[in-house]
C-alpha cells in the first residue's frame, strides 16, 4: 500500500464508532412504532431471531471483508474479484444518496433543539412543523413538484451540518470520526438515559408500556411481521452498504472482530428497546393528557413522531423545555454519528480510487453533496423528495446490495471459507459453519424474498399517492442513477496501486 492506512487508536474507538453508526434516528423513531404495530411484546421473538440469523452474520461478513482486504467498499470488493468493484460503488452511491437527505433531518433536529427553549411550536404542532417550519408546498395542487423556493430556517442549519461534517471528515479517522464518537456516544447515553427515566415517572406511563409490550402471539403467524423484523434489524445495524466494511478496514491487523461485533449488535438493540420504553411511556402520558385511549393516538412513528407528537407532549409537561432539549439534542447526536459513518464510506472510496488526500476528498464530496442536499432538501418541496428517496434507498437500494453481496461473495467468488478463517484467526470468539449457512443461504433467501415483495408493492401500489412520474424520477430514477454511477466509476482508471496487495494473514 502506498500510504500507511489510517487506524482507530484502539478497540474502544472502533466499537464506539461502530455503535455510533448503528445507533441513529431509526432506533428512536422507527423501532418503537414497528414493534407496536407488529405484535408488541411478541415482536421480540422474530426480532431476536432476525438479529441472530441475519444481523450478526452479515455484520461479520462486512467486518471480514473490510478487515481482510483492507479497503473502502470498492477496493475491498475489487480485491475479492475484479468486477465486484461495481457492487462497492453501488454501496457508495447508496451512502451518498442517504447522506444528502439525512443531513436535512439532522438540521431539523438542530432547529427544534433551539425551539425547545421557548416552546416555539405553540399548541398546533402539526401546523408548526409542516406550514410554519418546513413551509411545505401544496404539490399536486397549486404548486409544482420541484421548486427552488428556499426555506431559510432549514437552509441555515443544513449548511452548518455540512460544514461541521466536512471538518470532521478532513480531520481523518482517528482525529475526526473517532473523536466525534468518543464525545457524542457517552453524552447521548446520558441525555437519553435522563429522558427515559423521566418518562417512566410521568402519569400514564404504564399505559404506554402496556400498549408496547402486550404480546399479540397471533402476529407470529403473519409473514409480514417477520419481514418487518428482518427489515428493522437490517436497517438498524447499518449493514451491507459499505459502512462496516469501511470501518473494519481501519481496525488494526490483529484486532479482534467477533466479540466487538456482538457488543455492537447488542448495544444497538439495547438502545432500541430502551428508546421503545422511553417513547411509549411518554406517549402514554400524552394519551392521558388528551383523554384518548392509547390506540387512538396518531403520529407514533417517523418524522411525525419526532417533530409533531413529541413537541405536543413537551408542551404539556412540567419542565418541558428541558425534556425537549434533551430529546432533540439526542436526535442530533445519534444522527450526526451515523452521518459521519456514511460520509466516511464515500470519502475512503474516492481517496483510494483517485489517490487524493482525505482533505481533498472531504471538500470535494462535501461540496458536491452539500450543494445537492441544499438544492433538494431545503426548499418547500424538500419533504416529499426526502420521503421518496428514503423509501427507495432503504427498501430497494440497501436490500438489493445485501442480496448481491451475499450471493457474489459466497457463491460466485466462493470466499465463505476464507472469510470465516480470517474472522477466526484474529478473534477469540470463533464462528462455526453455521455462519456460512446464514450468510450464504438463509439471509439471501429471506432478503431476496423481501426485495421482490417490496418492489412488487411499489410497482402495484405506488407510494403515498405521489404521481407515478414523480416516483419514476426520484425513486426508480435514484436506483438507476446508483447503477450508472457504479458502472462509470468502475470504468474509471485507478490512480493508486491496488493490485500489489497480499491478504493477511495467510
Ligand atoms: N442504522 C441507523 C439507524 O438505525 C440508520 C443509518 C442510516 C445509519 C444511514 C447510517 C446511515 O437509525
Ligand atoms: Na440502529
Amino acid at each position: 500500500e502506498a500510504r500507511p492506512r489510517e487506524e482507530w487508536t484502539g478497540q474502544v474507538g472502533f466499537i464506539l464508532s461502530a455503535i455510533g453508526s448503528a445507533v441513529g434516528l431509526g432506533n428512536i423513531w422507527r423501532f418503537p412504532g414497528v414493534a407496536y404495530e407488529n405484535g408488541g411484546g411478541a415482536f421480540l421473538v422474530p426480532y431476536l431471531i432476525a438479529l441472530i440469523t441475519a444481523g450478526v452474520p452479515i455484520l461479520y461478513l462486512d467486518y471480514a471483508i473490510g478487515h481482510r482486504f483492507r479497503g473502502s467498499a470498492p477496493l475491498a470488493m475489487r480485491r475479492i474479484s475484479r468486477w465486484f468493484e461495481t457492487l462497492g460503488w453501488y454501496q457508495v452511491a447508496i451512502c451518498l444518496a442517504i447522506a444528502v437527505y439525512y443531513t436535512a433531518v439532522i438540521a431539523w433536529a438542530l432547529s427544534f433543539f433551539w425551539y425547545s427553549f421557548d416552546l416555539r411550536w405553540g399548541d398546533d404542532t402539526t401546523t408548526f412543523f409542516l406550514v410554519d417550519y418546513l413551509q411545505v408546498a401544496d404539490v399536486g395542487g397549486a404548486d409544482p413538484w420541484f421548486t427552488l423556493d428556499f426555506v431559510p430556517a432549514v437552509l441555515i442549519p443544513l449548511v452548518l451540518v455540512w460544514v461541521v461534517a466536512i471538518i470532521v471528515l478532513s480531520a481523518g479517522v482517528a482525529r475526526g470520526v473517532q473523536r466525534v464518537n468518543l464525545l457524542f456516544m457517552p453524552l447521548l447515553l446520558v441525555a437519553f438515559g435522563v429522558l427515559v427515566v423521566r418518562s417512566l415517572f410521568l402519569p400514564g406511563a404504564t399505559d404506554g408500556l402496556n400498549a408496547l409490550f402486550t404480546p399479540n402471539w397471533a402476529a407470529l403467524g403473519d409473514a409480514d411481521v417477520w419481514i418487518a423484523a428482518y427489515g428493522q434489524i437490517f436497517f438498524s445495524l447499518s449493514i451491507a452498504f459499505g459502512i462496516m466494511i469501511t470501518y473494519a478496514s481501519y481496525r488494526r491487523r490483529r484486532g479482534n472482530l467477533t466479540s466487538p461485533g456482538l457488543v455492537v449488535a447488542f448495544a444497538n438493540s439495547g438502545f432500541e428497546l430502551f428508546a421503545g420504553i422511553g417513547v411509549f411511556a411518554a406517549l402514554g402520558f400524552l394519551a392521558g393528557q388528551e383523554g384518548v385511549a392509547f390506540g387512538e393516538l396518531e403520529g407514533i412513528t417517523g418524522p411525525i413522531l419526532s417533530f409533531v407528537t413529541f413537541p405536543a407532549l413537551v408542551s404539556q409537561m412540567p419542565a418541558g423545555a428541558l425534556f425537549g432539549a434533551l430529546f432533540f439534542g439526542s436526535l442530533v447526536m445519534a444522527g450526526f454519528t451515523s452521518l459521519v459513518s456514511i460520509l466516511q464510506v464515500v470519502s475512503a472510496a474516492f481517496q483510494e480510487k483517485l489517490s487524493i488526500s482525505r482533505r481533498q476528498a472531504a471538500f470535494g464530496i462535501g461540496g458536491v453533496a452539500g450543494v445537492i442536499s441544499v438544492l433538494g432538501f431545503s426548499t418547500t418541496t424538500g419533504l416529499i423528495a426526502l420521503d421518496t428517496l428514503d423509501n427507495w434507498a432503504n427498501n430497494v437500494g440497501i436490500v438489493s446490495a445485501a442480496v448481491a453481496m451475499c450471493v457474489l461473495v459466497i457463491w460466485v467468488a466462493r470466499r465463505g471459507r476464507e472469510l470465516r478463517f480470517h474472522l477466526n484467526s484474529v478473534s477469540t470468539l470463533q464462528v462455526g459453519g453455521w455462519w456460512t449457512f446464514f450468510v450464504g443461504v438463509l439471509a439471501p433467501l429471506v432478503l431476496g424474498w423481501m426485495l421482490v415483495s417490496r418492489i412488487q408493492t411499489l410497482l402495484v401500489e405506488g407510494y403515498e399517492g405521489y404521481a407515478t412520474w414523480y416516483l419514476g424520477v426520484v425513486g426508480w430514477g435514484a436506483i438507476a442513477a446508483f447503477v450508472v454511477f457504479a458502472v462509470v466509476l468502475t470504468l474509471t482508471p485507478w490512480r493508486s496501486p491496488v493490485d500489489v496487495y497480499a491478504p493477511w494473514p495467510r
